[in-house]
């Protein structure tokens, strides 16, 4: 065993724990040196045979305000069309799961349950990226189908510890990626490509009400099967 694995295994365990989702950033930009560590140590993640599908197109804060402005007037008139299917529908335990955590964000944000005003403009959040000063859209190779995707989901989950670490904050949105044909459009992405996922980060608002949240995990055994 490693002499330091404990001390090593506490850095872990204390940057997972800080990570959180973060639904509302401070307009700051953030230098480019610190997005480039963070996207170097990113790549550092596994992928089947070491094909690395990522590619990602980070937006600096003027290319960010400009999507933020053409999304939001995209989603007023365009369907959602996700390149990866969206789920068809969270049943059993998702459907709880999903429920407790829009239930404690809304709590925090003030929306009461059935409010479908005040819950629309909260997920078209969403779309104004939180007020984050830096967006990241990631994306896979069709060719790879599911694998190159759940390779992604590695490169995604990196990103946010790797940007944890560095004191930036984050937050996964596949809400982005139900726009796909508009990030095809304005990033000018080929037909080969698939949106994933975006991402985005900067610093957070630690005194905003959406960050006053966390939300929980399932217990070991609901995750783990032990076979002997
Ligand atoms: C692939 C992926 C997509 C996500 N998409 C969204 C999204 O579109 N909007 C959003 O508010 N949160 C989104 N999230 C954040 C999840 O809601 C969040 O990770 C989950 O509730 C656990 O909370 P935590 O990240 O604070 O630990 C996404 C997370 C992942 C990993």
């Amino acid at each position: 065993m490693h002499a330091d694995t404990n001390s090593r295994t506490d850095i872990l365990q204390s940057l997972l724990d800080e990570r959180h989702s973060c639904r509302a950033f401070l307009p700051q930009p953030l230098p480019r040196e610190t997005i480039e560590r963070v996207i170097s140590l990113a790549q550092k993640s596994a992928s089947w045979c070491n094909a690395q599908p990522w590619q990602v197109h980070v937006l600096s804060a003027e290319a960010t305000e400009r999507a933020r402005h053409d999304l939001l007037a995209h989603v007023q008139t365009q369907p959602p069309q996700p390149d990866i299917a969206f789920p068809e529908a969270y049943r059993g335990v998702y459907a709880e799961r999903r429920r407790e955590c829009a239930w404690r964000l809304y709590e925090a944000v003030g929306v009461t349950w059935g409010d479908r005003v005040a819950s629309a403009k909260q997920t078209g959040e969403n779309f104004r990226f939180f007020g984050a000063p830096h967006l990241a859209i990631v994306s896979s190779d069709a060719s790879l189908g599911s694998y190159g995707a759940v390779d992604c989901g590695a490169f995604v989950g990196n990103f946010m510890l790797a940007a944890q670490s560095m004191g930036v904050a984050s937050i996964a949105q596949a809400a982005l990626a139900a726009y796909s044909p508009f990030w095809h459009a304005w990033l000018g992405m080929g037909a080969d490509r698939q949106v994933v996922c975006g991402i985005s980060f900067g610093h957070e608002d630690s005194a905003h009400p959406s960050n006053a949240f966390r939300t929980s995990r399932a217990a070991l055994g609901e995750a783990l099967t032990w076979v002997d």
